[in-house]
């Protein structure tokens, strides 16, 4: 270890907790839980090596030059045409993966000591992207219709001490899969214009749901009030790191100059490749296949949870969509202090504690759907009851 002198901002970067899960989840025989990663057979091999190929025949020298930072034209248009609100494709800024955004807004919005609102819980890696700021992380409280209106005006701040942002995750929330009612996002969208809190809505897993398509972002309600985030990693694959936002045309020249500062632009061939796959109507017709065998998985999980915790003082939540359940686990129990005794029992997950900004719910935990097969399913919720058993009789 040198003596080097480090940054205080780099005290406030931690490993991530999924991150150190998965190395202990990556023992053979163990069936993870823990992971967001999407399943892999939805990635569509065919459309890429067609669109890869095109490209190169089409676009050559270009697709592999220096680009412009704000993206390649015609994804900024597509991805402007998708959304159900005008939104001119100027506003539109291609990211290295949504989670690039998050970067660049904390780093616009946000100084050291700023007042920033989050959910409770809310998505772990939006309160990385946002550690190094700075920033005071505002836990606001939330039920199963999503953040409560009352306890955001509470916590809002005034004068300086106004929050200078609100991250929420309307659709099928990571960690815990929930959405928010009509009701609630038209409250909220009001509250904050009133108080003139810009909201962050982040919406990587809008498209996947399962009965019904969830009511309207909150953007598409006030465009001017509020930064969007979407992003292609799970309704196409997430190694591409193509994400997107779209920003009120005044803020958005700075967020392109973060950018241009970060990686002067997203790799220009993945971006021609997205696009040229996206072409037409091909989302319209992949999308379905995701959302029915992610639909598939989720009710296996929820058969699988009736089944084997019965008995046991356990909840969960019946996500309408996305990737995620959240699971609470008797009193006076620890997620963090039961994973060993799940590992033992091959199954991994990831404990709820890191995913809230200020207090705490030791007895919370994420499980995801998506990546182990319905079978695998099966038994690593067998194998997660039978651990909360042997943790309860201590
Ligand atoms: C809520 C949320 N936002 C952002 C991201 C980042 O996604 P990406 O950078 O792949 O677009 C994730 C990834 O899991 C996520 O769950």
């Amino acid at each position: 270890m040198t003596n080097w002198t480090l940054a205080a901002r780099a005290a406030k970067m931690n490993p991530s907790a999924i991150r150190e899960i998965l190395k202990l989840t990556d023992k053979p025989g163990i069936i993870s839980l823990a992971g967001g990663l999407p399943a892999p057979q939805t990635f569509p091999l065919d459309a890429f090596t067609a669109a890869c190929n095109t490209v190169m025949a089409r676009d050559g020298a270009a697709a592999l030059q220096y680009a412009t930072s704000e993206g390649f034209a015609p994804l900024r248009r597509a991805v402007a045409d998708m959304l159900p609100w005008a939104v001119d494709p100027d506003q539109v800024l291609i990211t290295t993966g949504s989670q690039q955004a998050l970067d660049l807004i904390g780093k616009v919005l946000l100084d050291k000591d700023s007042r920033m609102l989050v959910e409770t819980p809310t998505y772990l890696g939006a309160l990385q992207a946002f550690a190094p700021q700075e920033p005071i992380a505002v836990g606001v409280a939330s039920d199963d219709d999503g953040i409560l209106v009352d306890d955001f005006a509470a916590k809002a701040g005034t004068g300086a001490d106004k929050a200078r942002l609100a991250y929420v995750l309307p659709n099928f929330q990571n960690p815990t899969g929930r959405t928010m009612t009509e009701a609630r996002r038209a409250a909220l969208v009001a509250k904050a214009a009133e108080l003139g809190i810009p909201l962050i809505e982040d919406n990587p897993y809008g498209e996947l749901w399962f009965g019904e398509a969830p009511p309207a972002p909150l953007t598409a309600r006030n465009p001017d009030g509020c930064i969007y985030m979407g992003s292609f990693s799970k309704v196409l694959a997430p190694g591409l790191r193509i994400g997107f936002l779209v920003a009120p045309k005044a803020i958005y020249p700075k967020l392109l100059q973060a950018k241009q500062a970060a990686d002067l632009h997203t790799p220009g061939f993945n971006q021609r490749v997205v696009a040229e796959v996206i072409q037409g109507d091909f989302l319209a017709r992949h999308v379905p296949t995701i959302r029915a065998l992610y639909q598939r998985q989720r009710d296996t999980m929820l058969a699988a949870l009736e089944r084997e915790m019965a008995g046991l003082d356990v909840t969960w939540t019946r996500p309408a969509g996305g990737m995620f359940l959240w699971l609470r686990l008797p009193a006076g129990m620890d997620a963090q202090a039961l994973l060993p005794t799940a590992v033992e029992r091959n199954v991994a997950f990831v404990p709820g504690a890191p995913f809230y900004a200020t207090e705490a719910d030791a007895r919370t935990l994420r499980l995801s759907y998506v990546t182990a097969s319905s079978a695998q399913i099966d038994t690593a919720i067998a194998a997660l009851a039978e651990a909360i058993r042997a943790q309860a009789q201590g």
